[in-house]
């Protein structure tokens, strides 16, 4: 369930070709989720993302996670991956599943979509990937920047990454996107709290603080080290959202 990508300069997770030759040598080994599965992050799919939405499944990989969403209610996922064999693989194995559909494309360029179609994308590991390759920074800018363009207002960019705030809030923080972000932190499947842990009662389903130098506040702990972290990125509707900086002016 859990691959350390912390080495990952030892491989270029951010070509298509790497991924390619790796779904064809594990073509027997059926489906892999990274990171988690959908039965870990269900609490925070439902809570902000509604069955009845469209939903962009951005490196999809072989992974179970749409497959779980539809079976949980999700009505209709588009997934995409940069590797044709994990494309041609996914499409075959659920042709008979209407609310899933898989297309070959970058992350970096999804002009194929027109603007705001989508009112979430999910990311697991994806952006990690572009992080570990080369010309990390202006990879995942393009990333971002068509996330953000494909995003409805009001929508929701869910990354569930293994970078901490330091290393990826100056990404998804930029005053472009100007994005609402939440921070969840969930430990590693099978993690067990040490039996002396002082925390037992912290919640993993309480959003954590944000300090304004984008840490996590000094005084948290991080009961496993090997953490994920759930950023939930939300777009702003100038339609719903009240802004103090702008009131609509008064009537006369
Ligand atoms: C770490 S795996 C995660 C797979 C899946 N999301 C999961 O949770 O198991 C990263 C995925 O991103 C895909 N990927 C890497 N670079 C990409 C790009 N530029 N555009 C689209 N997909 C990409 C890879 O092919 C791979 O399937």
């Amino acid at each position: 369930m859990f691959r350390d990508v912390s080495a990952c300069n030892t491989y270029n997770y951010g070509d298509a070709l790497y991924w390619d030759a790796r779904y064809v040598q594990e073509a027997h080994c059926g489906s892999f989720d990274w990171y988690q599965r959908y039965s870990a992050l269900r609490p925070f799919v439902r809570k902000y993302i509604p069955t009845s939405s469209r939903v962009l499944m951005v490196g999809c990989g072989n992974a179970l996670m749409s497959e779980d969403m539809v079976k949980d209610g999700y009505e209709d996922i588009m997934n995409i991956d940069i590797s044709s064999v994990a494309i041609d693989i996914m499409r075959r194995k659920y042709e008979q599943v209407p609310q899933l559909k898989y297309m070959q494309m970058d992350v970096k360029d999804m002009s194929f979509f027109p603007d705001e179609s989508f009112h979430s994308v999910i990311d697991k590991g994806t952006l990690d990937s572009l992080m570990c390759g080369t010309n990390a920074p202006i990879n995942a800018a393009q990333m971002l920047g068509e996330v953000n363009r494909l995003l409805k207002p009001g929508g929701i960019y869910m990354l569930i990454t293994y970078g901490d705030p330091t290393v990826r809030l100056p990404y998804l923080s930029r005053s472009v996107y100007n994005w609402k972000i939440e921070l969840y932190v969930i430990p590693r499947p099978g993690f067990q709290r040490p039996a002396s842990s002082v925390s037992s009662e912290k919640s993993f389903l309480e959003p954590v603080f944000i300090t304004e130098k984008g840490t996590l506040p000094a005084d948290y702990v991080l009961e496993d080290p090997d953490s994920h972290f759930i950023y939930i990125c939300k777009k702003p509707d100038e339609s719903t959202d009240v802004s103090i900086d702008s009131p609509h002016p008064l009537s006369q």
